[in-house]
Order: structure tokens, then C-alpha cells, then sequence
């Protein structure tokens, strides 16, 4: 193997450059010193979207596109699945190993110690609108968390750090359920401490008139899988916007708002709600044909399709359709499961997506298990925020701690006016509709 450098010409000068490759990476900023004379700040380089450049060194999760592969600190998701559970992924994801046994038994307790939310916290929430979308009322109330928690802006103390990763690992269920409750207009119930982390869920979410709240043990142990499976993900659009937040040093509770309203798009943690309503809308399986032809017309997207990364089948996907059948089991089946089954029969069998490695990924079977378990879709963005607020802590708290890291402030390359000089406001012409360009896109 020759040496670890890349060699770079830059015909404008005929100047050689030698630039060092590091984990198979050069560095953006040995780019600056590329230039045709003095006045010039050196080459950038441009990358809308971010999808070749890596903007920090990670311990966290692996991923493998091409082969499908996820672990989280080396640990293939795969057992983490089946032998782990949710709290236990959540501190391997956060201190760096598996615990011990006392380690997750203090663990698990310091967890359920921040269940309940301040009182005051409850009246805010009582506030959003009687039809708010879940999402949007999580969002606010984790940001509202930080004038709850002041000394959390003490972002580069330990003790801190350690204090608000358990507050909001155990607190972000409980807003969770009293979003959903809100939009039902039914009376909220307080964590229950006895159950497990998925078991209190569930019971804050459905418990009625029962003195205890006994949940399934199926459904309990397939959202143990779910949040697992949705613990980390390296850096995807919201983990990237909470280090982003992160790096100006804004308290975890900000970072994690930040963080949620990223998940709540439709490209991204939105996209099993988007799932639903487009199997809904196909309705059977005759009317899979019509919707494959305005997908590959590329009128719209086939939702659950698709990965920035994967490029073979999503293993998150694999396990998912797996829970799904456990979970039919108690609930019935799902009439969206066989036509998801043969929409991507038909789409795995077609070269548009073949050619595109188009497979599907980890929302296109987890909406139809929330929908099986009673979920309303608005929730489902939710029911992702809240195992991902483990890999968020974990990320955030990674990225303070790295020497390497300052405030994130990207180039940009300016492509608008040369100076001008100010126009009076009599002097400027009639601005007509079509002269978008000039109108500006808002
Ligand atoms: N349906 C149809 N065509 C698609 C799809 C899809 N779901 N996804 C990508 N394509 C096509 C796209 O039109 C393009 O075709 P062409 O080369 O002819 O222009 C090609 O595939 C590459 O697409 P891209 O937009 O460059 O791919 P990307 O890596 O930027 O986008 C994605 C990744 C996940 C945003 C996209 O695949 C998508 O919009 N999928 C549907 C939404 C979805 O399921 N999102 C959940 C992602 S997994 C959970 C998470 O991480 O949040």
C-alpha cells in the first residue's frame, strides 16, 4: 500500500498538494490552503445535505450501508433486539458498555427517580390547543424543560450532564403520554414506578378506571424491541441537528427540542405516519399497480422506501416486520399488513427500485405495528423521540466532551448580488408575480 496522502493538482496553478488521509477521511480545512494568490480563501468543499463529509469522529453506532449492518458500541443490533432491553441498550448507548447487574439496577432506578414532570410543567402542556399534534406539544414542553432545570446550562459539568440525560430519558415517556391524553381529553395518569420502562409507558398512555395497569407482555416486550431499534442511528438529520445546537453550548433540554422538531419531518421521523396514510390510501391490493406507476413517474415517494445509508435491506426493517407478527397475535391482524407485504413484493421485483437499491426501511412495518396497538399516527413521530432521546444524550454528550469540536459554522458559496448601492423606494419598479427569482421564494 502506498502512502496514506492524497495527491491533489490544481491545473488554475500547476501547485501539487500532498494531503493526509486519516480513516479514510481528509480534512475540509487542509482544502484552504489550495489557492491562486493571496486574496483567494482557499478551496471549500460543497456539500448540500451533507452526504460524503463526516463532521465528527463517533463511538456510538456503526453502520454498514451496503451490508445492512447497525450496532451500537460494537454490539449488533440484532441481539441487542432480542436479549437486551430498552433501559439496558439505553445505558450501553450513554456510559459506553453493558452494565453490570448493580449498574443497571441503579440505572433503572435513577431512570424511574425522573418520571414525574413539576406540576407547572403539566399546566403548560394543559394549554396547547384541544387538537395539537403530539409532536409539536413534545417539542415545546422538552425546550420548556430547560426554565424548569437552569443549572443545566452547565453543559461541561459531569455531574450535570449525568443529572438531565436521566431527567429526560425519564420524563420525555411521561410528556409523551400526556400529549396523547390532551388530544383524547382524557384525565392524565401519573408513571407507575412498578412497571417496566415500556410497561409504565403504556399505562400512562391507556390506563382507564383500573386500580393497576397490567400491560400485554407481548406488546410491553415488542416496544422494548421498537425502542431498541430506534436508539441511535449515528448522524442522521436530527442527531446532526442536536450536536449543531450542542456545539453553541445550549443546555441538553434545547438540544433535545432541537433534535425532536428535526425528527418531526416527513423525510425523516414522520415518515411511518406518511407510511400509514399511503397504505390506507391504497386501500387493496389491486391499487398497488397505479401507485407504483406514479412512483417511478416520480410524482411521489413510496414512504418507508429508501435510506440515506442503507443500501440493502434496513436490518431494523428485518426485526420490525418479525415483532409485527408477534403483535398481531394479540391484536388481530392488521389489514395494511398484506398490502405492505405485497407492495414490497412488487417493488422489490421492479428495476426502478432495484436499480435505485430502494428497500424498505425502519418505518415501514413499525407504523403498522403502532397502528395494530392503537396509535394514532400523530403519535408515531413521538414513539420515535422518545428511545431516540438515549443516542441524542449520548451524541450530545460526545461532542462536548471532543477537543476537536468548536461552535458549527458552516461555508457557504455566496451566489447572489455583487454589491449595490441602496434604492429609494419611489426609484424601484413594480416587482410582477412571475419575476419569482427576484420575488424570493417566501
Ligand atoms: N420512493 C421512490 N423513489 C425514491 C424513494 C422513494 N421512497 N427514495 C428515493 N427515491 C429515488 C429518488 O427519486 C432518486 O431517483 P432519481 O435518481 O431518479 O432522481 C433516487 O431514488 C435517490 O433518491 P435521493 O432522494 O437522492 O435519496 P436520499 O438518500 O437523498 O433520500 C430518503 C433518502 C430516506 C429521504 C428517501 O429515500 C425518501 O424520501 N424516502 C421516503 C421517506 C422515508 O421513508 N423516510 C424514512 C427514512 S428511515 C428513518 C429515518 O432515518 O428517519
Amino acid at each position: 500500500m502506498g502512502a496514506s496522502t492524497l495527491t491533489i493538482t490544481d491545473n488554475r496553478t500547476g501547485k501539487r498538494y500532498d494531503i493526509p488521509i486519516e480513516h479514510g477521511s481528509i480534512r475540509a480545512t487542509d482544502l484552504s490552503q489550495i489557492k491562486t494568490g493571496a486574496d483567494d480563501g482557499g478551496i471549500v468543499s460543497y456539500d448540500p445535505a451533507l452526504a460524503n463529509t463526516a463532521s465528527c469522529k463517533s463511538k456510538i453506532s456503526y453502520i454498514d450501508g451496503d451490508k445492512g449492518i447497525l450496532r451500537y458500541r460494537g454490539y449488533p443490533i440484532e441481539e441487542l433486539a432480542e436479549k437486551s432491553t430498552y433501559l439496558e441498550t439505553a445505558y450501553l448507548i450513554v456510559k459506553g458498555e453493558l452494565p453490570t447487574t448493580s449498574h443497571l439496577g441503579m440505572w433503572q432506578h435513577n431512570i424511574k427517580m425522573h418520571t414525574m414532570v413539576h406540576e407547572n410543567l403539566k399546566a403548560f402542556m394543559q394549554g396547547f390547543r384541544y387538537d395539537a399534534h403530539p409532536m409539536g406539544m413534545l417539542v415545546g414542553t422538552v425546550g420548556a424543560l430547560s426554565t424548569f432545570y437552569p443549572e443545566a446550562r452547565h453543559v461541561m459539568d459531569l455531574e450535570s450532564r449525568r443529572v438531565q440525560t436521566r431527567r429526560l430519558i425519564g420524563k420525555i415517556p411521561t410528556i409523551a403520554a400526556y400529549a396523547y391524553r390532551h388530544g383524547r381529553g382524557l384525565p392524565w395518569v401519573y408513571p407507575d414506578n412498578d412497571l417496566s420502562y415500556t410497561g409504565n409507558f403504556l399505562s400512562m398512555l391507556f390506563r382507564m378506571t383500573e386500580l393497576k395497569y397490567r400491560p400485554d407482555p407481548v406488546l410491553e416486550h415488542a416496544l422494548e424491541v421498537l425502542f431498541i431499534l430506534h436508539a441511535d442511528h449515528e448522524q442522521n438529520c436530527s442527531t446532526t441537528a442536536a450536536r449543531m445546537v450542542g456545539s453553541a453550548l445550549a443546555d441538553p433540554y434545547s438540544v433535545v427540542a432541537a433534535a425532536a422538531a428535526a425528527l418531526s419531518g416527513p423525510r425523516h421521523g414522520g415518515a411511518n405516519e406518511e407510511v400509514v396514510h399511503m397504505l390506507r390510501e391504497i386501500g387493496s391490493i389491486d391499487h398497488i399497480p397505479e401507485l407504483i406507476k406514479h412512483v417511478k413517474a416520480g410524482e411521489r415517494r413510496l414512504m418507508g422506501f429508501g435510506h440515506r445509508v442503507y443500501k440493502n435491506y434496513d436490518p431494523r426493517a428485518k426485526i420490525i416486520k418479525e415483532v409485527a407478527h408477534q403483535v398481531f397475535s394479540v391484536t388481530g391482524k392488521s389489514p395494511l399488513i398484506d398490502i405492505a407485504l405485497e407492495l414490497e413484493k412488487i417493488a422489490l421485483d421492479d428495476d426502478y427500485f432495484v436499480k435505485r437499491k430502494l428497500y424498505p426501511n425502519v418505518d415501514f412495518y413499525s407504523g403498522i405495528i403502532y397502528d395494530a396497538m392503537g396509535f394514532p399516527v400523530e403519535m408515531f413521530p413521538v414513539l420515535f423521540a422518545i428511545p431516540r432521546t438515549a443516542g441524542w444524550m449520548a451524541q450530545w454528550a460526545e461532542m462536548v466532551l471532543d477537543e476537536e469540536q468548536r461552535i458549527a459554522r458552516p461555508k457557504q458559496l455566496y451566489v447572489g448580488y455583487d454589491e449595490r448601492p441602496y434604492l429609494p423606494l419611489d426609484r424601484r419598479r413594480d416587482i410582477g408575480a412571475q419575476e419569482t427569482e427576484v420575488h424570493g421564494p417566501l
